[in-house]
C-alpha cells in the first residue's frame, strides 16, 4: 500500500507546485499590466513611442488619465472648447501636442506651464482670438508652433520672448492687420514664417515689421522663408506683397511722427502709391511744405490737413477783406453823395444869398459846424 500512498503524495506535491507556478505567472502578468501605462478610454496608445492618440473621438474634455510619460498626445478633430488650466498638468515628458481642428477659444495662461519639454504645439483651426503673453513662457524647447486658421487680431508683445528655439511659426488665416517688430525679435532660430491670408494694413504701423521681414529674408546664416504678406488696405496696394512696396513710400511716416508730436492728427489716411497720381496742389503758396515732393507723393497723408488749414485761412481772409471793402465802398459812396449834395446846396445858397438875409447865412454856418462834428 506504500506505492499508491507515495503516488498520492507526489500528486499533492505536483498540485502545490502547479498552484505556486500559476500564482507566480499571475503575479508576473499583473505586474506587467501595472508596468504598462494605462491608456485613456477609447484612445490608442503606443507603448514603444509613448504616443497617445485620442483624435476624432468627439471629446469635449481632455482625458484625465493620460500617462505622465506620454511623449506625443494627439487630440485633433475633437470638440474641445474651453480647457481648464490643469488640462495638461504633470505631462512634463510631452514633446508633441496636437489640438488642431477643435473649438478652443481661450487658453488659460498657465495651461502649458508643466509642458517644459514641449517641442511642437499645433493649435491650427480653432477659434482663438487672444493669447496671453505668458502662455508659452515655460516651453523654451518649442520648435514648431502652428496658430493658423484662428481669429487672432493681434499678438501680445512678449508672446515669443521665451522661444529662442522656435524654427517654424504659422500665423496664416487669422485676422491680423499689423505686427510689431519687437514681438518677433526674440525668435533667433526662426526659419519659416507663414503670415498669408490675413487682412494686412500696409501703412506706417507695418513699416517696422517690413524692415524686420527684410532682415529675416536676407539673414546671414540661413535665409528665413516667408510666404506672402499681401496688403488688403489701402486700396492702392491691395494684393501687393508688403516686401515689394518700396521703402520710400513710407518716408511720410517719419514726417507724420514729427507732425504728431507738435499737433494732434485726425484719422490716418492711406499711404501713397505710384499708381495714384499726385494731386495738383490747390494753393501752392499756402502750403507750408519745406521740400518739394519726389515722384511719389510722400506726404499725401500730411497734405489734406494743411490744405484744409489753407482753405480755412483763405476763407477767413476773404470774409475780412470783403467786410472791409464793403465798408470802404459804403464810406466812399456816402462821402461822394454828401459832397455832391453839399456842393449843390452851396450853389443854391449862393444864388439865394442876395435875396435872403443874414439869419439864413448864420443858420447855414450852424448846419456846417454840426455836420463837421
Ligand atoms: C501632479 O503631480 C502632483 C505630484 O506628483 C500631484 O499631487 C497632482 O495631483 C498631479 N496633478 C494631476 C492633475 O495629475
Ligand atoms: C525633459 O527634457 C530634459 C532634457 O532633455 C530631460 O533631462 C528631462 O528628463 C525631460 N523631462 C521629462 C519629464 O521627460
Ligand atoms: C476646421 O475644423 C472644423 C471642425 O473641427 C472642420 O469642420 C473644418 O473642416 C476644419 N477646417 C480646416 C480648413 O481644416
Ligand atoms: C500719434 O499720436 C497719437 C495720439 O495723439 C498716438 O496714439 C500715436 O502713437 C502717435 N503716433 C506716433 C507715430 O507718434
Amino acid at each position: 500500500m506504500l506505492a499508491p500512498g507515495s503516488g498520492s503524495e507526489q500528486r499533492t506535491r505536483l498540485a502545490l507546485r502547479w498552484r505556486q507556478v500559476s500564482w507566480i505567472t499571475c503575479w508576473i502578468a499583473l505586474c506587467a499590466v501595472e508596468a504598462l501605462p494605462t491608456c485613456p478610454f477609447s484612445c490608442k496608445c503606443d507603448t514603444r513611442s509613448l504616443e497617445v492618440d485620442c483624435s476624432g473621438l468627439g471629446l469635449t474634455v481632455v482625458p484625465p488619465d493620460v500617462p505622465a510619460a506620454t511623449r506625443t498626445l494627439l487630440l485633433l478633430n475633437n470638440k474641445l472648447s474651453a480647457l481648464p488650466s490643469w488640462a495638461f498638468a504633470n505631462l512634463s515628458s510631452l514633446q508633441r501636442l496636437d489640438l488642431s481642428n477643435n473649438f478652443l477659444d481661450q487658453l488659460p495662461r498657465s495651461i502649458f506651464e508643466d509642458l517644459t519639454n514641449l517641442t511642437e504645439l499645433q493649435l491650427r483651426n480653432n477659434s482663438i482670438r487672444t493669447l496671453d503673453r505668458d502662455l508659452l513662457q515655460h516651453s523654451p524647447l518649442l520648435r514648431h508652433l502652428d496658430l493658423s486658421i484662428n481669429g487672432l487680431a493681434q499678438l501680445p508683445p512678449g508672446l515669443f520672448d521665451g522661444l529662442p528655439a522656435l524654427r517654424s511659426l504659422s500665423l496664416r488665416s487669422n485676422r491680423l492687420q499689423n505686427l510689431d517688430r519687437l514681438t518677433f525679435e526674440p525668435l533667433a532660430s526662426l526659419q519659416l514664417l507663414q503670415v498669408g491670408d490675413n487682412p494686412w494694413e500696409c501703412d506706417c504701423n507695418l513699416r517696422d515689421f517690413k524692415h524686420w521681414m527684410e532682415w529675416f529674408s536676407y539673414r546671414a546664416n540661413a535665409g528665413g522663408r516667408l510666404d506672402q504678406l499681401a496688403c488688403t488696405l489701402p486700396k492702392e496696394l491691395r494684393g501687393k506683397d508688403m516686401r515689394m512696396v518700396p521703402m520710400e513710400m513710407f518716408n511720410y511716416c517719419s514726417q507724420l511722427e514729427g507732425e504728431n508730436s507738435s499737433a494732434g492728427l485726425d484719422s490716418p489716411g492711406p499711404p501713397c502709391t505710384k499708381a495714384s497720381p499726385e494731386p495738383a496742389k490747390p494753393k501752392p503758396g499756402a502750403e507750408p511744405e519745406p521740400e518739394s515732393s519726389t515722384a511719389c507723393p510722400q506726404k499725401q497723408r500730411y497734405r489734406p490737413v494743411s490744405v484744409r488749414r489753407a482753405i480755412g485761412t483763405v476763407i477767413i481772409a476773404g470774409v475780412v477783406c470783403g467786410i472791409v471793402c464793403i465798408m470802404m465802398v459804403v464810406a466812399a459812396a456816402y462821402g461822394c453823395i454828401y459832397a455832391s449834395l453839399m456842393a449843390k446846396y452851396h450853389r443854391e445858397l449862393k444864388k439865394r444869398q442876395p435875396l435872403m438875409g443874414d439869419p439864413e447865412g448864420e443858420h447855414e454856418d450852424q448846419k456846417q459846424i454840426s455836420s463837421v462834428a
